[in-house]
């Protein structure tokens, strides 16, 4: 299957972890809808690892856990097509997962075919319990041919971590999206953390093969399976526009039944999914700055229409200033252009005068622009 955007949806794992069940993925799924994040543009449902027995049956074909899935998976599969939205479910390359339940390691072929049989739309395919012998190349192939000859348009999410060099070779598997970076958990070192890992690899993300920066944790506040100390308002902000900017596949992970206002607004910024989704799919740059220190980032996209989408990320806890001129961006003074500026949180808008932009940042802060090239 080929997926032109970054997909977006809802995952269990962050929240739920091994506490999932029929009537929580009903809710989620009610939810996802009545919210308004299904119009958003969150469409896949996804129930992460914890799912099935931990024996496979005499034909060996994986089980659903009749306590947590008391009417099997076809039927949640079914109530979440009713609503709309896409059903996403979760295997791993190795003999088991991570949390010890059968992997589908040899049994890829049967595998896929069940989940085809159960309306799946979307795998997640972790790498823990691999061969040490088999390369993990060779694993996601084997699942990506596996899912293109089962039947059913099913959307391939790799998740090895970027281990074993992921990006050198995940593109020949049939991946949309592939996590370039370890789990994330519910603080804000974590995400400063793979911000800062996903660097070297913005060369790789591209259309129809997307770097996962992991799950988000906006939301969160502390409480769930990867919730440790938790975050502020203001950090998930960040978060969220950071991934956003940089083209990572959304999947919320916090409990959406009990969402708040402030965590709603963060995640359904129109202006700033149309810049996760913009169908160019460009690689970012980071931006060099002027005296900016490591810890204010600057990433910048081109967009499909020639606007050029800007972040100001001020990872520190200190206030500080970020700076750059407009020849990074490609508008050096003898082009004569210039750039309209419009935040995409707080709307406000200027025209950049004198080829550099200093902004103040609060600490944690950021600003998101989508900035459109005019005559100076
Ligand atoms: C790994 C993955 C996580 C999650 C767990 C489930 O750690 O990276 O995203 O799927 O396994 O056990």
């Amino acid at each position: 299957m080929v997926k032109l955007t970054p997909p977006m949806g809802w995952n269990s794992w962050n929240t739920f972890g091994a506490n999932i069940n029929e009537e929580l993925i009903k809710e989620t799924a009610d939810v996802m809808v009545e919210s308004g994040l299904l119009a958003k543009g969150y469409e896949y449902l996804v129930i992460d690892d914890c799912w099935s027995l931990k024996t496979r049956d005499e034909n060996e074909r994986l089980v659903p856990d009749p306590e947590k899935f008391p009417n099997g998976m076809k039927a949640v599969a079914d109530y979440v097509h009713s609503k709309g939205l896409k059903f996403g479910m979760y295997s791993c390359a190795g003999n088991l997962t991570c949390a010890g339940y059968p992997g589908s390691f040899e049994h890829e072929f049967i595998d896929a075919k069940t989940f085809a049989e159960w309306g799946v739309d979307f795998l997640k395919y972790d790498y823990c319990y691999h061969s040490p012998i088999i390369h993990g190349q060779y694993l996601y192939r084997r699942m990506g041919l596996a899912l293109e000859n089962c039947g059913r348009d099913i959307l391939f999410s790799a998740c090895s971590w970027g281990s074993d060099q992921t990006h050198e070779w995940i593109k020949t598997s049939a991946a949309s999206m592939w996590r370039s970076t370890g789990d994330i958990f519910d603080t804000w070192e974590s995400v400063k953390d793979l911000t800062k890992q996903q660097e070297k690899l913005h060369p790789y993300n591209g259309v129809g093969c997307f770097n996962d920066m992991d799950m988000l944790i906006v939301g969160m506040y502390g409480e769930g399976n990867v919730g440790l100390k938790g975050c502020t308002d203001t950090q998930y902000k960040t978060h969220y526009s950071i991934w956003a900017l940089l083209g990572s596949p959304l999947m919320i992970g916090c409990d959406i039944r009990k969402m708040n206002e402030a965590t709603k607004e963060i995640l359904c910024n129109d202006e700033l999914i149309a810049i996760n989704q913009d169908r160019a799919c460009r690689q970012p740059v980071k931006l060099n700055g002027i005296w900016s220190g490591d810890d204010m980032v600057i990433y910048s996209r081109q967009l499909e229409n020639g606007d050029v989408a800007i972040g100001l990320f001020n990872l520190s806890e200190e206030k500080a200033a970020a700076r750059f001129n407009l020849d990074e961006i490609g508008l050096g003074f003898s082009t004569g252009k210039t750039l309209d500026m419009h935040e995409v949180w707080t709307k406000e808008d200027f025209r950049v005068e004198n080829s550099t932009v200093i902004r103040e940042l609060p600490p944690f802060g950021c600003e998101v622009y989508r900035a459109k090239v005019v005559d100076l």
